[in-house]
């Protein structure tokens, strides 16, 4: 595996790589891997010739005052994880390689509407940063094809209408949330979670199981009304608060562009059930599919 810092470097590579007709792919991540990032890179192989991963802990989507200087920062671990996998080559550059003008001046990259509902909401800028940096990641290594987890399903969406809006001629694949045996979807900041929260946290998951089952009753019910998932949201917040989380948000959402659904329109849309919320020094998010 080729480890690599600096941008020149890389395209040097990836040059090398066009040149010969290989196809690449692309998974960025901020590093910490766990099985989760895992099976994106195995998806990712199957996609391309090629696999380039990216470890960047991105201050520019983080707030200030959270927890970009104790994110759990593993690099040599996550290297042998890749190099086990075969990755073709690591890609983790210095904060001044990303924002050579310092971030306060690097040019952004924004999705307005939905980089400000759901989680965009209690956590301004966040998506900037994140569509900010992907897009860089994106001009930087043009891969084919860009594998994200659908475990940040607003991340995916805002992702998706980026690109289509900016017409990046790449695929965006997403791949379904990896859990752990109580349900919980696996994340870097669980390990901000005592052992006795670990196990309630799964309640997140089985939660928003409950919210599933109930909007598709609402939807295959001809008098069902948009109140009605307004209360089985509110019953699931009331939930997870009875059980020691502060939670910011249950929403059932249209899939494609996390508008509210009504029990009417979701039955053709498609829906999505999001949810965040805080336990004990851990913001959980997860969110499920209305099939
Ligand atoms: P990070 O949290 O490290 O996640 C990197 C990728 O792994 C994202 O696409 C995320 O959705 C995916 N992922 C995380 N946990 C997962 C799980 N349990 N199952 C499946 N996929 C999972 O998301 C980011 O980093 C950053 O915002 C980034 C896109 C790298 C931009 O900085």
């Amino acid at each position: 595996m080729i480890a690599i810092t600096s941008s020149q470097q890389l395209r040097g590579q990836l040059q090398t790589w066009r040149q010969e007709r290989q196809s690449i792919a692309l998974v960025p991540t901020m590093g910490n891997l766990h099985a989760g990032h895992l099976q994106l890179v195995k998806k990712a192989q199957q996609q391309a010739d090629k696999l380039v991963v990216s470890i960047f802990v991105n201050p520019l989507q983080f707030a200030p005052g959270s927890d970009f200087e104790s994110y759990p920062r593993t690099l040599q671990q996550d290297s042998e994880k890749l190099e086990r996998l075969n990755v073709d080559l690591v890609f983790c550059p210095d904060v001044s390689v990303i924002y050579p003008q310092g971030m306060e001046l690097s040019t952004k990259v924004i999705v307005p509407g939905l980089s400000e509902i759901l989680c965009g909401k209690y956590r301004p800028g966040h998506f900037e940063g994140v569509t900010t940096i992907v897009s860089k990641l994106l001009n930087l290594v043009q891969p084919d094809v860009a594998v994200f987890g659908e475990k940040d399903y607003q991340q995916l969406v805002i992702i998706r209408r980026m690109v289509e809006d900016l017409c990046v001629p790449v695929k965006v694949l997403g791949v379904e949330t990896v859990r752990e045996k109580n349900g919980l979807a696996m994340s870097s900041r669980n390990q901000y979670l005592s052992q006795q929260e670990f196990k309630i946290a799964a309640l997140l998951n089985s939660t928003l199981e409950s919210v599933v089952k109930q909007a598709k009753e609402r939807s295959y019910n001809t008098v069902a009304a948009t109140a009605d998932f307004q209360q089985i949201e509110q019953r699931a917040m009331q939930t997870l608060e009875a059980n020691g989380f502060r939670p910011e948000y249950i929403k059932i959402c249209h899939a494609d562009d996390l508008s509210d659904a009504k029990a009417d329109s979701g039955k053709s849309r498609g829906m999505r059930v999001l949810g965040a919320a805080w336990l004990g020094k851990a913001r959980l998010i997860d969110n499920l599919t209305v099939e």
